[in-house]
Order: structure tokens, then C-alpha cells, then sequence
């Protein structure tokens, strides 16, 4: 292979940064189609029940109001099919304005369009609706679990965990509960729909252009060629944005109806009903060990919150079949209904809240044997996966263990609860393993050299703000030999070649095999016309061309541009095409792994805590860029911190009304709450997961950090915090 390598791994900066930063990126948002116009929701203030009327009269009289849509007016729609085979998921099944029903407050009830944004807005505002509430309303899972019970998804289990965990000479029994989390990306939702010819064009703020197509084209019942979905840059998702919610369904369904364009941007207080949220789940985990910390039994079974809009089962228990080696295993996952909006993915789903529960328990089972929690990880290491019964593909797991305890200075700790002292304030020092699994998606590409030398790049992925269109480039500048400002990467357009959803840390290991078997297609491409009539190398033997840095040279070292190719042949450039496809059967399972080591510091007399230092090793693989890849592990690790201290949705348990639905109620951290970060990135190349050998890295950095924090916390204060987030009056003594 001729690839330069040097561009691979280096600490790139983002090629989309200065775009960003002079505001010549376009979000959703930015895009004006001629005549558009602006739509605001009505949202249903009572969480179940049925609209008995919706009086328009007053908001249809309000300034610049050109229409209010309701279950009465609103077109027929047809459902969409939830796959993902065939890339097209829906979490909440219905269409909006389906009929009459209401299934959580917060549910689009009406959608008024307006000739500007305040306009529609204040006239929302003005439209009565009067409802018919059923007041005996489930706000919580604990409510849920008493009075609906729980309806089994799925289970796995091998050996006899029970036999194992009774004869075992020790024993964690422990139940640990983790609350509904929403998504807060900076952007909130945004769609702008327009119609032109019976083809529907959207503008969204996705993670998936294809499959929000996909979606669109069997609502709308429109042969997927005729929808066109853009998203060219998206202020994050975090899991949020990777399936169709119903605000951009009724954009697009208004758009048609009114013959113009629309926009509609989800108000944040609307975040936290109708697009989505980290479930809450109940994890019942019971661990056995012999003498030595050997684990001799594991189980973890899962409920968590879903909605009667749709299922989404929160696989709290995925990362526990594998991580350890033991004979004896049983998890599970069940669901269970509220009467809340439906949950998704956020970012990490499953393992994110799953190994609170399990590093939980190791850590308590550690306080149960007197050994070093560290010890009692390495002693369960396993570089097998027992769930899957393969061998890992590459685990470094024992190296992350070593160099992150190393920086830590973790030998220093002293196991006894609040050994450890600064002055007034208690330190506890606590850690977590990591993991996340290692994906791969079919994907396309197209790469065309150009006669002035340059180079573009087309896939309909996306990047939402990870560092995608950089990571492409350097792929592409490393393949084509050509410098990275000579490289256009085009992305977030469904009429691009084939490309996966952003999500589950996959994007990268699934886009760079397309991009670089795409680039080697083009150089063939340019190579053959070198040796085309007319071409100033058309005498040479083809066999000997070799293309370097955008020229292709004869076995004589006759140097020519692939402009001078392109010219005779009277073209403009050379295309190459490419197909890759998912994570190989190779006999191989494919897993990231790492660890979190957590520094707290507990000053009782003022009640404050504080996560001072966290040191994290990651194994993700091969780091295609030190710079975007560090900038994943960090706001991971601070959006695990945020898990473990911060973060909850409220509900009113007297409506299922979601309480803190603001930034100033949702708590999220802010810099003075930063803790000193340094994250160690193994680099040990993957090559059976693809040819550069990348895993994903954008969620396993938040995975393990509540542990780690809650471990440490109870390091420092005994309080086992079961119960995320870890909030003050936690450790507070009753007596205090
Ligand atoms: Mo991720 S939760 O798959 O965006």
C-alpha cells in the first residue's frame, strides 16, 4: 500500500473549524427556502386523556397566522416501519395528529404555521384546547413497576448462576436505580420542509440522513428517490437525533398542505416530552466470589421506564455478558410503561447506565473481600468474550488497568473510608472499567480527483460535530497522497452514495474502509487513463505507472498531473466508487475497553463535592486523530460526571409532567465543576475490524464514570449511592 502514512494518528484540527467559527457552517436552521414560513407547536398540558375540542378562532385571527393544524385537519398519514435492517427506526410509533388521543403531556396537540417565527409562536398561545384527562397518570418507573408491572424483552444466561452465587463464600446483593436523562445538545431539533413537485426536501438536524429519508418516504408513501434530506452540520445529538420524531413529520406534513416552505425548531422545554430521553431503570445485580475474588456468579436484571407510544428496551446488561470472565451468568431486561414521552438512545444507551450498576456492585464486592478493587478486576480479566464465545479481536484492557493506575498514583490509596485527607476536605479515590462494543456499518463512497488537482469525497453520513468531515479528509489526503486543503469532504446529503447513521460510535471504523477503497478506485481510474490514445503516457506499459502525489509516473519516471491525463481524454475528472460492509465474521468479537480512575473530594462542614481529577485509559483501537478523538473521551467523561452528580429529568407525580424541563433546572455542569482531566489513548491497531484498524470512540468514555464516582465517593464518605445522581442529601448523616 502507497498511503502516506504520517497524516494518520497526527493531532489534526478540525477542517470544518474556521466554517464553524466565522458562522459559514449551515446548521437546519440556516437555510431560508424562498417563502418560508414558521410553525410552533401546541403541546398537551395533561399526560393522558383525550382533546374533547381545539378552538383556532382566536389564534386564527392573530397577525400573520396562515394555518392551525390538528388531529381534525391534519392529512392522513401512514406509519413508518421500525428497522433497522432496513434502515428506517421509529421510536415513537404514531404519526402526529393521528386522532384524539393523548399519551403524555408534552404531545403535539397542534402545530400553528405563521409568517414568522413570534407570530406563530404568539399564536399558539391562543388556541384552547380542553381535554378529557384520565388523572390516575404513571409518572415514574417505581409507579409503573406497582401498578402495570413489567412486560419481559429478553434474557441470556449460561451456567447455573443461582447454584453458583449460593454456595459462593461471598455475596453482593444490590438493587441501583439511574433516572430519566435528556438530551441537551446546543441545537435543539430543527426541520425545514419544503415541497417542490411532488418531491419533499428537508433540511434536519439528524444523525441519519438516510434513514430520516428512509422514514420520511413511507409516512409520506413517496418513493425514497423523491425525498431529499440535508444536514450538513448538526449541533450534536447525543442519540437524540437518530430517528424521526414527530415535530419533523408535521413540518413536512404542513409544508404540503400550505404549498410553502417551513421551519420548525423544537423549544428546549419540548427536549424533555417529545424527542426523546435516556430511560430510568431499575438493575438488580447479585455477584458471588470465592476467596480470592475469583467471580464465581453474575447477574444483572434490568427494568426500565418506556411509553405507550413505543418500546425502547435500554440494554443495561449488554456489556456484563463479556466483560468478565465467569461460568455462570444471567441478564435480563424488561419494560415498563408511564405515561411519559418515549425513551431512545442517548449516548452510550445501555452500558452507559448498565456499568453504574456492575462497577457498582464490583466495588461493593471488593469492600467485601478487603481487596483492591483494581485486583479484583484484573482477576476477572478476560481476553475471551464469554457472551459471544470468541476471542476478543484486540483487548488492552490490563494495559489501560496499568497506565491510568499509574498516573493516578493509585498504589498511594488507602482502602479505609475516609483514609484519606486534605486538609477539612475527605479525598476518595475510586475507579471503573469502560466499555463499549466496536461496530461496523455498510457504507459508500464516492471520491473524484479533479484536473485542478484537488480532490472530493461524497457520503451520505453525517458529521454532528465529532470530527467526521476531519477524520474523512485525512483518510483521503493519506490515500490520494495529496495535502488536506486539497481535500473536499461532502457529507449530510441523502442523494450522496450510501451512508450509515451517525451513532454507536461506528461511524468512523465504517466510513474510512469506504473512503480509502473509493480513493484506490480513483487512482485506478486515473491510472487507466494514462494509459489511454492521446495520453502523454499512453506509450508506456500501464503496468509500471505508479501515482504519486496527484501524478501518475512510467517506469522511466515521466511524472504527469491528472490534469494532463484528464485533458487528451477531454474529461474533468476520475471517479472512484466503493462498497464496504460491516464488522467482518472472522470469528472475532469486537469490543473497546478502558478504565476511569476518579478522585473526589468531600468537605462535610460545607457540603460540597467535587470531582478533582480523573485519569482514563482508553483501547479504542487505532487513533485516527489525537486531537478529535481526545475531544470524544473528554466530553464523554464529563458527560458521565454529569450522570453521576447532575443529571434528572423530574416528573410531577401527580400529571407525568416532566418539572426541570430548562437549563436552569436541568443540571448539567458548568466549568467551575471540571475536574483535571487526562486521558491516556492506547493505540494498538484493530486490523480485524478494518484495514486502519479504528474502533469508535464516542461513547465508551461514559461509560464507567458514575461508578468510578460513586465508587470513590463511597470511598470517602461509606455512602453507597444507589441511586443516581449522587445528590448532597445523600451524604448527609440523618443525625446531621
Ligand atoms: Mo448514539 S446514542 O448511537 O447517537
Amino acid at each position: 500500500m502507497s498511503r502516506s502514512a504520517s497524516i494518520i494518528g497526527a493531532a489534526v484540527s478540525r477542517i470544518d473549524g474556521p466554517d464553524k467559527l466565522t458562522g459559514r457552517a449551515r446548521y437546519a436552521g440556516d437555510f431560508h427556502p424562498e417563502g418560508m414560513t414558521y410553525a410552533y407547536g401546541v403541546y398537551s398540558t395533561i399526560a393522558r386523556g383525550r382533546v374533547v375540542s381545539i378552538d383556532t378562532q382566536a389564534a386564527m385571527r392573530c397577525p400573520g397566522v396562515l394555518d392551525v393544524f390538528h388531529h381534525g385537519n391534519f392529512p392522513s398519514l401512514h406509519r413508518s416501519p421500525a428497522s433497522f435492517a432496513e434502515e428506517n427506526v421509529v421510536d415513537e410509533k404514531r404519526v402526529p395528529f393521528e386522532d384524539d388521543e393523548v399519551f403524555y403531556a408534552g404531545q403535539f396537540v397542534a402545530l400553528v404555521v405563521a409568517d414568522s417565527f413570534e407570530h406563530a409562536r404568539a399564536a399558539a398561545y391562543q388556541v384552547k384546547v380542553t381535554y378529557d384527562e384520565d388523572t390516575n397518570t404513571v409518572a415514574t418507573l417505581a409507579q409503573a413497576m406497582e401498578k402495570r408491572g413489567s412486560t419481559h424483552a429478553n434474557d441470556s444466561e449460561r451456567g447455573d448462576p443461582e447454584g453458583a452465587y449460593q454456595s459462593a463464600p461471598h455475596q453482593v446483593d444490590a438493587t441501583y436505580t439511574t433516572p430519566v436523562e435528556t438530551h441537551n445538545p446546543m441545537e435543539t431539533h430543527t426541520t425545514v420542509a419544503r415541497w417542490i413537485d411532488g418531491k419533499l426536501e428537508v433540511w434536519d438536524s439528524t444523525q441519519g440522513v438516510v434513514f430520516t429519508r428512509n422514514t420520511l418516504s413511507k409516512v409520506f408513501d413517496l418513493d425514497p428517490s423523491r425525498v431529499i434530506v440535508h444536514a450538513d452540520f448538526i449541533g450534536s445529538g447525543f442519540g437524540g437525533k437518530l430517528w424521526v420524531w414527530p415535530h419533523c413529520i408535521a413540518t413536512a406534513g404542513a409544508a404540503r398542505e400550505l404549498g410553502r416552505p417551513v421551519q420548525f425548531v423544537l423549544p428546549r422545554q419540548q427536549m424533555f416530552t417529545t424527542s426523546g430521553h435516556r430511560p430510568e431503570t431499575s438493575q438488580h445485580v447479585r455477584l458471588a466470589a470465592d476467596n480470592d475474588g475469583t467471580l464465581l456468579s453474575i447477574r444483572h436484571e434490568n427494568v426500565n421506564s418506556t411509553s405507550h407510544v413505543g418500546t425502547v428496551v435500554e440494554a443495561c446488561a449488554g456489556s456484563t455478558e463479556g466483560l468478565y470472565k465467569c461460568d455462570n451468568l444471567r441478564i435480563s431486561h424488561a419494560t415498563s410503561i408511564t405515561d411519559r414521552g418515549t425513551p431512545t438512545a442517548m449516548r452510550a444507551p445501555g452500558a452507559g447506565v448498565g456499568l453504574f450498576a456492575l462497577e457498582s456492585a464490583m466495588d461493593e464486592l471488593a469492600v467485601k473481600l478487603g481487596m483492591d478493587p483494581l485486583e479484583l478486576r484484573r482477576k476477572n480479566f478476560t481476553d475471551r468474550d464469554p457472551g459471544a464465545d470468541l476471542p476478543y479481536s484486540s483487548n488492552h484492557l490490563l494495559e489501560c488497568y496499568d497506565r491510568a493506575a499509574e498516573s493516578f498514583g493509585w498504589s498511594r490509596r488507602t482502602p479505609g473510608v475516609g483514609s484519606m485527607r486534605d486538609g477539612d476536605k475527605i479525598i476518595g479515590w475510586g475507579m471503573a472499567a469502560c466499555n463499549w462494543d466496536a461496530m461496523r456499518n455498510p457504507c459508500d463512497a464516492r471520491v473524484t480527483l479533479h484536473d485542478d488537482g484537488s480532490a472530493s469525497v461524497h457520503c451520505a453520513s453525517q458529521d454532528i460535530g465529532t470530527g467526521t468531515y476531519t477524520v474523512l479528509a485525512q483518510i483521503a489526503s493519506a490515500e490520494l497522497d495529496l495535502p488536506l486543503d486539497r481535500i473536499d469532504i461532502k457529507l449530510g446529503d441523502s442523494t450522496f452514495p450510501h451512508g450509515p447513521i451517525s451513532g454507536g460510535s461506528w461511524a468512523t471504523a465504517s466510513l474510512l474502509p469506504a473512503v480509502a477503497e473509493a480513493a484506490r478506485a480513483a487512482i485506478d481510474k486515473i491510472k487507466e487513463y494514462a494509459g489511454k490514445a492521446g495520453s502523454p503516457l499512453a506509450d508506456a506499459d500501464p503496468n509500471d505507472f505508479v501515482y504519486e502525489k496527484g501524478m501518475v509516473k512510467d517506469g522511466h519516471g515521466k511524472a504527469v498531473s491528472i490534469a494532463d491525463i484528464l485533458k487528451p481524454q477531454q474529461l474533468a475528472s476520475a471517479t472512484g466508487e466503493a462498497h464496504t460492509g460491516g464488522a467482518p465474521d472472522s470469528g472475532y468479537s469486537f469490543g473497546s475497553f478502558g478504565t476511569h480512575f476518579v478522585e473526589i473530594t468531600w468537605e462535610p462542614a460545607i457540603a460540597q463535592l467535587k470531582v478533582t481529577r480523573v485519569v482514563s485509559a482508553i483501547d479504542a483501537g487505532q487513533i485516527i486523530n489525537q486531537k478529535s478523538a481526545r475531544n470524544q473521551v473528554e466530553g464523554a467523561i464529563v458527560m458521565g460526571m454529569s450522570s453521576a452528580l447532575f443529571e434528572a429529568t423530574e416528573y410531577d407525580e401527580r400529571n407525568a409532567r416532566p418539572v426541570n424541563n430548562n437549563y436552569a433546572e436541568y443540571l448539567v455542569p458548568v466549568n467551575a465543576d471540571m475536574p483535571q482531566l487526562d486521558v491516556i489513548l492506547l493505540d494498538h491497531p484493530d486490523y480485524e475490524l478494518n484495514e486502519f484498524g479504528a474502533r469508535g470512540i464516542g461513547e465508551i468514555g461514559l461509560t464507567g464514570m458514575q461508578a468510578a464516582v460513586a465508587n470513590a465517593v463511597y470511598h470517602a464518605t461509606g455512602k453507597r449511592v444507589r441511586d443516581l445522581p449522587v445528590m448532597l442529601d445523600k451524604l448527609m448523616d440523618e443525625t446531621e
